[in-house]
């Protein structure tokens, strides 16, 4: 792996920064001779709550895996007889697919809004309206590279159809809604930790949160064998526990986050003045959204392969880029076909696909590094 000047990403750049608190927390879980589950898991799991604002939050291994939990907390899983869809969207990691189908349920996929990023509540009307057969029994908006989804409507289609609302919070750490967190909307939220995200771990982690007690108990005993007590399983589960080292460096991190959040902020805003005036559409701002900017995606005309030119002049001044995602999942080999034929074939999808570019965005970027990255896109454009 070559190392750039200007990394798209740098988690260790996060763990430098915190390097004493982090190695102590790790030398502390490493002293208890306490390697599962146990004190420090309840203790971050609590302060992730109280963070949040909400009762319940329930660790578990991966985000990916927190989705599985939540939907099958849910009731929603495999059926002889008919099948459980959720709908999500295909503009997303592939994560949040793959989890519905671990849950034994049938994602329905749905478009994005227009010139946006996040789930079209046209398109999952127009889903609602005609849906594929089966039980239709989620709603799983994914609130992409940092911005909530447009929760309102969302909700209000969700109230309507008698469905569940799972959200994606893998990006939106800290983002919200008309002031209010994204993960307190839903019956259930699901976060990853994967080390890039805003409050990153040093390895695999995820968390599930839910103000309701029936589905904490559940998610408890699903994320470990569905077990009611110690070897009894109630029902059939599976084993998703949160490490507790990655739960000792979590709540080391979870008091910077708000921070590092504004950090991100700060380099979105240095970005949008810096690349105003150029032939590129510049993540939009609502109102109603508090962006987190897990991700800043700018978006380069679709002709002339304008996208990976600049991609390829900037990787060239050492500065890396990331595309979130190069393929959406509904076009992707293992599920091209699969979830119906898409005879609209989901247009904004497959526009963002050859248009968008994630520049470099972390809470290390300097003004410095920030300033070099917007004249070397100028220098693209002249
Ligand atoms: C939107 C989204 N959903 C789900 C996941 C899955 O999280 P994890 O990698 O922790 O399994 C990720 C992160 O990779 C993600 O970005």
């Amino acid at each position: 792996m070559t190392t750039l000047a200007i990394p798209q990403t740098d988690p260790r750049a996060g763990y430098l920064e915190q390097k004493i608190e982090i190695d102590a927390a790790i030398a502390r879980v490493l002293a208890s001779g306490h390697y599962i589950l146990g004190a420090e898991v309840e203790a971050f799991e609590a302060a992730f709550a109280a963070w949040l604002g909400i009762g319940h939050a329930v660790g578990a291994g991966s985000g990916t895996d927190a989705i599985e939990l939540a939907l099958r907390a849910c009731g929603i899983g495999p059926s002889a007889k008919t099948p459980a869809l959720v709908f999500t969207v295909s503009h997303t990691a592939v994560a949040t697919v793959a989890a519905i189908e671990r849950a034994g349920a049938v994602p329905v996929l749905v478009d994005i809004e227009p010139g946006g990023f996040t789930m079209d509540p046209a398109s999952l009307a127009a889903a609602l309206r005609d849906p594929p057969p089966g039980r239709p029994a989620a709603i799983l908006p994914v609130h992409l590279y940092g911005e909530p989804a447009a929760l309102a409507a969302i909700l209000e289609l969700a109230r309507r159809h008698g469905l569940r609302l799972i959200e994606d919070c893998a990006q939106s750490h800290g983002a919200a809604y008309h002031g209010r967190p994204t993960g307190s909307f839903g019956d259930i939220a699901c976060f990853s930790f994967y080390p890039t995200k805003n409050l990153g771990a040093l390895g695999d982690a995820g968390m599930t949160a839910t103000d309701d007690p029936e589905l904490a108990v559940s998610l408890r005993e699903l994320r470990e064998y569905g077990w009611h007590e110690r070897y009894v399983s109630a029902r059939s589960g599976i084993n998703t526990r949160l490490d507790p080292l990655q739960a000792a460096i979590l709540a080391a991190r979870l008091p910077r986050l708000a921070d590092d959040n504004l950090r991100r902020q700060r380099v979105a805003a240095r970005y949008d003045s810096g690349l105003a005036g150029l032939p590129l559409a510049l993540p939009g701002r609502r109102a109603e959204c508090t962006h987190v900017f897990h991700q800043y995606v700018i978006r380069a005309p679709g002709h002339d392969r304008q996208r990976d030119r600049l991609r390829e002049h900037l990787r060239s001044a050492q500065i890396g880029t990331g595309i979130h995602y190069p393929v959406p999942v509904h076009l992707q080999p293992a599920y091209q076909g699969r979830f119906g034929e898409f005879p609209a074939g989901l247009p904004e999808t497959t526009r963002a696909m050859g248009e968008i570019l994630s520049l470099p965005i972390y809470p290390q970027l300097g003004p410095d590094a920030t300033d070099r990255v917007i004249a070397e896109i100028r220098r693209f454009f002249e």
